[in-house]
């Protein structure tokens, strides 16, 4: 039995925030971040949380999946901000939809999360835990962000993005690949909340997030490519009969780098970036719930999922649709 998807969805702030506003609280501008990024804009909350956008992707998975919200025996929230230290988001995610079934846990794997939760809903899955499973990526990242930092504040967007998987004898994930170095855990990080404990004598630092770019810019060219080809090689899949690389959407030189790199045209590369920034965790299931929206993906498609992140985790899936 292999996890498959039957049912995607998405949901992204109403607000929109272009280049040109952001030049507005840092010194940049939209050709610098165009140039450097490919990003124009992102979608920021005002009034939405990770947990509000968390169950409406969800709801709109479930909806499109056709089950039953007690049909869900798993529910996996991908996500770095949390509303909450404890519960977990998907615990309240779980009471929003009343997925009664449902055993629900948050994991925090970055960028990788979505990818992880694949993984972990496909063991569910093949354990016999389970046959339905709920897994949603989602982030309110411009409450990590430092505001006053243009090199980070330019990169991030807000969003959530959802998929049902189901127990299937055909398709679905065929191979898989995970990662992660704990050792090099500086060149991404985001600080938690200062500790207030009287007796600990090491000060608080605000929770902001930090990164060495250019780091980031040289592990995502190495790995993406390596964990993809190890997916191909797994399954006896050639790149050339891979639809679409769904990749994590961090920056487009990033992209264009790995495309080269696996000799695919970039045209197999769906982009939302330029309109959405890097939404983490959401960003692979945004992308692929709006693929799915858009009717570019038919039944026997192979679709291979990539990303990378702070950890730094990586990963890769190769799926039939
Ligand atoms: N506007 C104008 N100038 C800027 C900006 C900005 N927004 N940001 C930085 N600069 C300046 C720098 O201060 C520097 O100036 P200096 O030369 O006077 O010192 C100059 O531009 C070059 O800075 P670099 O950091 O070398 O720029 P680079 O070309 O590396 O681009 C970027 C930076 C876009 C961040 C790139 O390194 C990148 O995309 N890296 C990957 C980041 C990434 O993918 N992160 C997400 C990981 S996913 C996760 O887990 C959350």
């Amino acid at each position: 039995m292999n996890a498959k998807i039957i049912g995607t969805g998405f949901q992204l702030p109403v607000y929109v925030a272009d280049n040109d506003y952001l030049a507005t609280l840092v010194e940049t501008s939209d050709e610098w971040i165009a140039e450097r990024t490919g990003i124009r804009a992102r979608h920021l909350a005002r009034e939405e949380t990770t947990t509000s956008m968390a169950a409406d992707a969800a709801r709109k998975a479930l909806a499109a999946s056709g089950l039953r919200a007690e049909e869900i025996g798993l529910l996996i929230v991908a996500t770095i901000s949390s509303d909450t230290e404890t519960p977990s988001t998907a615990c309240r995610v779980q009471a929003e939809l009343g997925l009664s079934g449902a055993l629900a846990f948050d994991i925090n794997a970055a960028c990788s999360g979505f990818l992880y939760a694949v993984h972990i809903a496909d063991a569910f899955i093949k354990s016999g835990f389970c046959r339905n499973a709920l897994i949603v990526g989602a982030e309110t990242l411009s409450k990590l962000v430092d505001w006053t930092d243009r090199s980070t504040c330019i990169l991030f967007g807000d969003g959530a993005g959802a998929a049902v998987l189901q127990a299937s004898e055909k398709g679905g994930v065929l191979s898989q690949s995970l990662g992660s170095d704990g050792s090099r855990w500086e060149v991404l990080f985001c600080q938690g909340r200062p500790n207030g404990n009287p007796l600990c004598k090491t000060a608080g630092q605000p929770g902001y997030m930090r990164m060495d770019g250019q780091a980031v810019f040289k592990f995502a060219v190495r790995t993406v490519p390596v964990c993809v080809e190890d997916v191909l090689q797994k399954a006896g899949v050639s790149g050339d009969e891979v639809k679409y690389f769904v990749l994590h959407q961090a920056n487009s030189r990033i992209i264009q780098s790995v495309a080269k790199r696996l000799g695919q045209p970039e045209d197999k590369f769906p982009m939302n970036l330029a309109q959405c920034g890097n939404t983490s965790a959401a960003s692979l299931p945004i992308l692929l719930a709006q693929m799915n929206e858009e009717g570019k993906l038919q039944k026997g498609d192979k679709l291979v999922l990539s990303g990378f992140g702070a950890g730094l985790t990586w990963g890769a899936c190769l799926l039939e649709w």
